[in-house]
């Protein structure tokens, strides 16, 4: 277990705290979703409630090492500050700390938030540079990560800071490692685990891990198709991973051995062109014609994942069924959305595309948990060690 702030004194202390607003912004330069910014929200506001002064760090997009306004964090203070009810003060500094940011630091009160420029502004943030890390953390006296969707970056910002001083996590990664590590440590069953996304290779690490974990698998979305090629059925013109369909088989192979019960769809919404409004109908998926592609579970499959939903005491969803964003292709998205808000069970979405689309749908409250990670949340469901997070500190054992 890790410490969180909870656990340091924060009083009066200037504290940094890493979050992850790599937000969506449109054309104008406009927070397009503000889930992360509101996610770091409970950690800001306890550490100003309890005494501290904040400096908030994130990253913003792939600007390469260069300064680039277009990936500027301007338009998060400003969401943020509307947020928080209170000043944010930011400055665009091209080398995220200067002279001025050093000062303003050190004159931080109380209460008082400061938000620096996008970290990646300077190369020296992904190669984990010792330097820069010593930069950011002599701006602070305690550093906190809460950017649980950066956690598998093992940048200055992230792991370089932790090095340097007392470091703990927020809010926001503790509900994290709950609800995804409960579903995979201890989850109430059966355990149902719904996969979509277009490309096999992207998840087998994930499909392996929940092999071993999982009750049920019933895998939707492009994917579906590499797995349908490899039981030998034609799948028309249908997204497929080429280089997948081995993976896939073998996969089938291994849910067999070990008695998991995988699930592909029985029938599919199959249209000619890649188009909302493009002709559609619904086939069996021994009966895809050559010149259509499936868009969509189609509606027996979508009875039978719901069946399973039903009974489920979790569910992990990553991946939508179809192609959610097209209307005429939203239906088994939206079913299995729908069958998550009204279910008991504990609902945990990976982030990412079916995060949006729960959030299209107006069911993401619905839910127990919508992680903020996307790469972050797959690979800490593959098992793997995050180190964001194992390089924070360990709560003392106290049955030793
Ligand atoms: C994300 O959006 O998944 C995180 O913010 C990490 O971004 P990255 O993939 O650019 O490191």
């Amino acid at each position: 277990m890790k410490k969180t702030v909870r656990d340091v004194d924060v009083d009066n202390k200037r504290v940094i705290v890493r979050c992850d607003f790599n937000v969506p912004l449109n054309d104008a330069g406009e927070i397009t979703d503000d889930t992360r910014i509101v996610g770091a929200l409970p950690t800001v506001e306890y550490l100003l409630e309890h005494g501290s002064a904040v400096v908030l760090l994130s990253h913003l997009g792939r600007p390469k090492g260069e300064p680039n306004p277009k990936y500027s964090l301007k338009p998060v203070a400003a969401a943020l500050a509307e947020r928080l009810r209170r000043d944010v003060w930011f400055k665009s500094v091209p080398t995220v700390v200067d002279d001025e940011i050093r000062a303003k630091a050190v004159s931080l009160k109380s209460g008082e938030v400061m938000l620096l420029e996008n970290t990646r502004f300077r190369k020296e943030e992904t190669d984990n540079d010792e330097t820069f890390a010593g930069e950011l953390a002599s701006l602070a006296d305690i550093f906190v990560n809460d950017a649980f969707g950066s956690a598998h970056r093992a940048h200055a910002s992230t792991v370089g800071i932790a090095r340097r001083l007392p470091a703990v996590s927020g809010f926001l990664i503790e509900k994290e490692i709950r609800f995804l590590g409960g579903a995979l440590e201890n989850p109430a069953r059966p355990f149902v685990a719904i996969l979509g996304g277009a490309k096999v290779a992207d998840k087998i690490k994930v499909i392996e891990s929940l092999l071993a974990k999982a009750d049920t698998l019933l895998i939707g979305g492009g994917m579906a198709y590499t797995f349908l090629k490899s039981k030998g059925y034609g799948i028309g013109t249908s997204i497929v991973d080429e280089n997948g369909v081995g993976l896939a088989r073998s996969l089938l192979e291994k849910a067999d051995r070990k008695g998991v019960e995988l699930l592909l769809p029985v029938d599919v919404k199959a249209g000619r062109d890649f188009s909302n409004d493009t002709e559609s109908a619904c086939y069996g998926c021994d009966a895809i014609p050559p010149d259509r592609m499936g868009m969509d579970i189609g509606p027996g499959t979508t009875v039978r994942f719901v069946e399973k939903i039903k009974l489920a005491g979790t569910v992990f969803w990553n991946g939508p069924m179809g192609v959610f964003e097209m209307p005429n292709f939203a239906a088994g998205t939206k079913a299995v959305a729908e069958a998550l808000a009204e279910s008991k069970c504990v609902s945990v979405i990976g982030g990412g595309d079916s995060a949006a689309a729960a959030e299209q749908f107006g069911l993401a409250e619905k839910m127990s948990h919508v992680s903020t990670g996307g790469g972050a949340s797959l690979e800490f469901m593959e098992g793997r060690i995050l180190p964001g997070i194992a390089v924070l500190e360990d709560k003392e054992d106290k049955t030793e």
